[in-house]
């Protein structure tokens, strides 16, 4: 079974829409007021039986999916996860063939990159310039043996043989980001450097980061793995796995620059420490880290950069709904080096941290003139522009407050400079429109009287002799065009299986129908149906002759003297229709 028939076996329709929509029962089927219109009478049905929804005030129906879709604003993938949390199912058990292999070659991968581990460890065994280099940052054996810090030989490709011996493809060793083309070949990716493994919340290897022994300027002093199937840098958070823990009983998380700052930190027995290592803060990194605390320090540096990361971090700690300070160390030292001088300053650096918006414009305050108008401009400029994006009306009360105080300018002239930007600011935080587009009140007729009358065609055979007059241009979409010419040449159609399935890439559109039929004329007699379908075919056609009446009009406009006469032509045309139907 595939995810979306499991879906549909453990949820049913009904459950899915009534999150949306109040449902009523009414007979076989449940009505509600239409989600996309904002009508007093229920025009939205919902069938258990069929399993499908239909509003008929916008013409729109169809699966649960489809409902999701529409509510939501998602396409089908979007829909596709959100019924499969609702419904509590893993859609990774139910990856095709092609995702399956991935998920064989991924396991491949973590097998590589473990294999890698232990040839770096113990390489480092070896390395006396790497022992060294440890001993001079401090770092005991036992953190050594923790993080599985390991050394990579210097000779070109000596993990790329070693892996070879194990039977990993080229192929593999390249995907896993161990290799790099070189001119004489495959080469190792990381040569003479020590190895810092970075791991998966789970504790599996994913990459490494990759660090000179001596500083030298012509080459760059930590390498990373590039993105591969396992590590994407805008996601990964180093050392989640030996803090979690942690941060789960002490319910905070101390966000640090440097992957060694974590190390240092860990060994200091401050193990609630992760990094970002070399990238700013994403969304990604801070719902990893919401899943185990709302409380987010970050010890970023001191500088420039630093404070502009912060600047960018708030907004996103607001949409993922987490609280976020800063940590500051008064030396203007990284976290590390903070360590090895006194421990406990680094402790009580974390205690002492200060929420990000209120230490954001300390900073700015420090830095601007706020006593001139430029320095009020400016400042009420860059903490408005985050205040703007703050999800809390509260919060930002309070802000404005605070900056009304501070520049001594008025709450209405910091409220207006608020929503002033707002008004052009808007589109760009917006989700993508859930708003559906509503068809004009024409179309949405139109469509009413098609899919009537299409459905007493469908149901009652001997009403399809009225399909005569009927062309596929009188009718608007894909599928009601594609059943009028499946009728028009099956007037004896019953329902049969054989020919249904000429049906089966409309079959949702038919259900509709049925649906409708129902609804609307399960109990009507048969000479009340006969004069329902003629009214509704004349109807049919009346629309159709006046929308293009309408457009030839239109045309008419520019037209030449020939065009005119082909114009009138058409027209004339559109007037026997209307006698002769
Ligand atoms: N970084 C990087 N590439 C560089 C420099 C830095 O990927 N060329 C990343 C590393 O993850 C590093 C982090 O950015 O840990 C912070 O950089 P920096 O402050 O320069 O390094 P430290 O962590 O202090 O490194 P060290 O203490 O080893 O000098
Ligand atoms: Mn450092």
């Amino acid at each position: 079974m595939d995810a979306v028939e499991e879906i549909k076996q453990r949820l049913s329709i009904e459950d899915v829409v009534s999150e949306y929509v109040e449902l009523k029962r009414a007979g076989r089927n449940w009505k509600g007021l239409s989600p996309f219109s904002s009508e007093r009478t229920p025009s939205f049905m919902v069938s258990p039986e069929k399993q499908i929804w239909h509003d008929f005030s916008s013409g729109k129906g169809g699966s649960m999916f489809g409902f999701v879709m529409e509510m939501e604003g998602v396409d089908f993938r979007g829909a596709l996860e959100i019924l499969a949390r609702k419904a509590g199912i893993d859609l990774d058990q139910f990856r095709g063939s092609a995702a399956s292999g991935r998920g064989k070659e991924k396991e491949r991968l973590y097998e590589a990159m473990e294999q890698a581990t232990r040839f770096y460890q113990a390489q480092l065994k070896d390395n006396k310039a790497a022992l060294n280099y440890l001993k001079s940052r401090q770092l005991t054996g036992k953190t050594i043996i923790e993080w599985r810090i390991g050394y990579s030989p210097n000779n070109g490709t000596a993990l790329v043989d070693f892996l070879k011996s194990k039977k990993f493809t080229e192929h593999e060793i390249k995907s896993a980001g161990l290799s790099a083309q070189r001119y004489r070949g495959l080469g190792d990716m990381f040569r003479g450097r020590l190895m810092i493994p970075l791991a998966d919340p789970q504790g599996r290897i994913i990459g490494f980061t990759a660090r000179l022994l001596e500083d030298n300027p012509n080459a760059p002093k930590y390498i990373n793995t590039p993105q591969t199937l396992l590590y994407d840098k805008s996601r990964h958070v180093f050392g989640l796995h030996l803090a979690k823990e942690t941060i789960r009983r002490s319910k905070f998380v101390v966000v640090a620059e440097g992957n060694l700052d974590v190390v240092s930190s860990y060994q200091a027995g401050v193990r609630q420490v992760v990094a970002t290592a070399g990238t700013a803060l994403t969304e990604a990194h801070l719902k990893a880290l919401s899943r185990f605390t709302g409380d987010i320090r970050l010890s970023f540096d001191a500088d420039k950069a630093g404070l502009a990361a912060t600047e960018r971090a708030i907004p996103i700690a607001s949409k993922v709904d987490v609280s976020l300070s800063v940590i500051t160390i008064p030396s203007g030292k990284d976290p590390d080096e903070l360590i090895k001088h006194d421990p406990a300053a680094w402790e009580q650096a974390i205690a002492k941290n200060e929420y990000a918006l209120d230490w954001l414009i300390k900073r700015y305050t420090a830095e601007l003139d706020i006593t001139t108008a430029k320095g009020k401009k400016e400042l009420s400029d860059i903490v408005l522009a985050v205040v703007r994006r703050l999800g809390d009306r509260v919060e930002q009360e309070h802000y404005i407050e605070h900056i009304s105080a501070l520049l001594h300018v008025s709450r209405e002239a910091l409220t207006a400079k608020l929503h002033q930007k707002e008004v052009a600011e808007k589109p760009r935080l917006r989700k993508p429109a859930a708003t559906p587009v509503i068809p004009d009140k024409f179309t949405t007729d139109h469509l009413r009287v098609q899919n009537h009358f299409l459905s007493l065609a469908l149901m009652q055979p001997k009403l399809r002799p009225m399909l005569k007059p009927i062309t596929t241009d009188m009718l608007m979409g894909k599928e009601p065009r594609a059943l009028l010419t499946f009728l028009q040449h099956n007037s004896d159609f019953d329902g049969s299986p054989a020919q249904a399935a000429e049906l089966k890439p409309i079959a949702e559109y038919v259900k509709i129908l049925s649906l409708h039929y129902e609804e609307l004329y399960e109990n009507v007699e048969g000479e009340e149906l006969q004069y329902e379908a003629a009214r509704l075919q004349t109807k049919l056609i009346d629309q159709y002759v006046k929308m293009q009446k309408q457009r030839l009009s239109a045309e008419l406009q520019a037209a030449s003297e020939a065009e005119t006469e082909k114009i009138l032509e058409q027209v004339k045309q559109l007037d026997t229709l209307l006698k002769t139907r």
